[in-house]
């Protein structure tokens, strides 16, 4: 059976650790100066219904690294949904190529690309989830810390895509996940008890303090994600007291990571010295995604 990765919750234990060794690997053998043509002749459709930098240029370097092809699709060239169903975009590309990323809105249409496609789609991003930046964030932690096991996470701002596919995470991997949001802010509520019933350790108040109190990671995101832009004057007024600035930080451990999967926007959920600061990561998370979606794309099609 093709696997595909639309969620972290499709991915086992054993299997997320066999993906970040082989993207430790890799991390290795890049700055060797080694190749790796291991996708050698494969070729990778990327669809963006949405901007990216990050997950745009280490998935199209990443493929060129591994010795495959990569083609980018933007919203005007394809129109999913709209010009062509997801079904047939899906249907088409399986005969054409070996991979396909999308990033989108509707987490549905991940769902419907990964049910029609006969090769293996990655979910780059939805309003639901985006599980490769929670891998790329893992692989930093395991670098940093030598382990994920124990680590208490504390997330400050919205419940939005990453904090869902750290629910994920938190399902699959004894660390602690604590989150503080504005009221009505939370994360998907399906997803929250799936992940509290899989006997995830994972506590979500509106009390800053109670989150980053004594935390190992103090981790935000932007107030307004993609898609949502006509609340964003709103959201900046509910979640200015969820700024992560000095004050905040120093609740946390004193040795504690500063994590943010950008672009960030300084002064809003983040102050410029904490998110520039030493205790901050953002950069070797940025960096990881390249290492660690190398290491999925192989994985994928293994
Ligand atoms: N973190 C992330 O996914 O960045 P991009 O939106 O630039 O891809
Ligand atoms: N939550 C953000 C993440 C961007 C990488 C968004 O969806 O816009």
């Amino acid at each position: 059976m093709k696997r595909d990765l639309v969620s972290i919750s499709d991915l086992e234990p054993d299997q997320l650790s066999a993906i970040f060794s082989l993207a430790q690997r890799l991390k290795r053998e890049r700055r060797a100066g080694q190749a790796h043509p291991l996708l050698s002749g494969k070729t990778l459709a990327m669809l963006f219904e949405k901007p990216s930098l990050r997950t745009r240029v280490t998935f199209e370097a990443g493929m060129v690294q591994l010795g495959g092809y990569a083609v980018y699709l933007s919203p005007a060239d394809i129109g999913l949904g709209t010009r062509e169903s997801p079904t047939d975009v899906a249907r088409n590309l399986s005969r054409w190529v070996d991979l396909i990323m999308v990033r989108t809105f509707a987490h549905q249409i991940v769902l419907e690309l990964a049910e029609q496609a006969t090769v293996p789609v990655i979910n780059g991003l939805s309003d639901l989830s985006h599980p490769c930046q929670i891998l790329a964030d893992c692989l930093t932690l395991i670098e940093q810390r030598g382990r994920l096991d124990g680590l208490r996470i504390a997330f400050v701002g919205d419940g939005n895509n990453v904090v869902n596919s750290w629910l994920n995470v938190a399902a699959k991997l004894p660390i602690s996940f604590r989150l503080a949001c504005p009221p009505g802010y939370e994360p998907d509520a399906e997803l929250l008890a799936s992940a509290q019933k899989a006997g995830g350790d994972i506590r979500v108040s509106h009390a800053l303090q109670d989150a980053v109190d004594g935390a190992d990671v103090v981790y935000t995101d932007v107030w307004t994600s993609m898609g949502q832009e006509d609340e964003s004057a709103a959201r900046q007024q509910t979640f200015a007291p969820y700024q992560v600035n000095a004050e905040v930080l120093a609740l946390a451990k004193p040795e504690a990571l500063v994590m943010h999967c950008l672009p960030a926007h300084r002064g809003q959920e983040i102050s410029a010295e904490v998110l520039d600061g030493p205790q901050s990561v953002v950069l070797e998370q940025a960096e990881n995604r390249l290492h660690v979606q190398k290491a999925v794309m192989v994985w994928l099609l293994d």
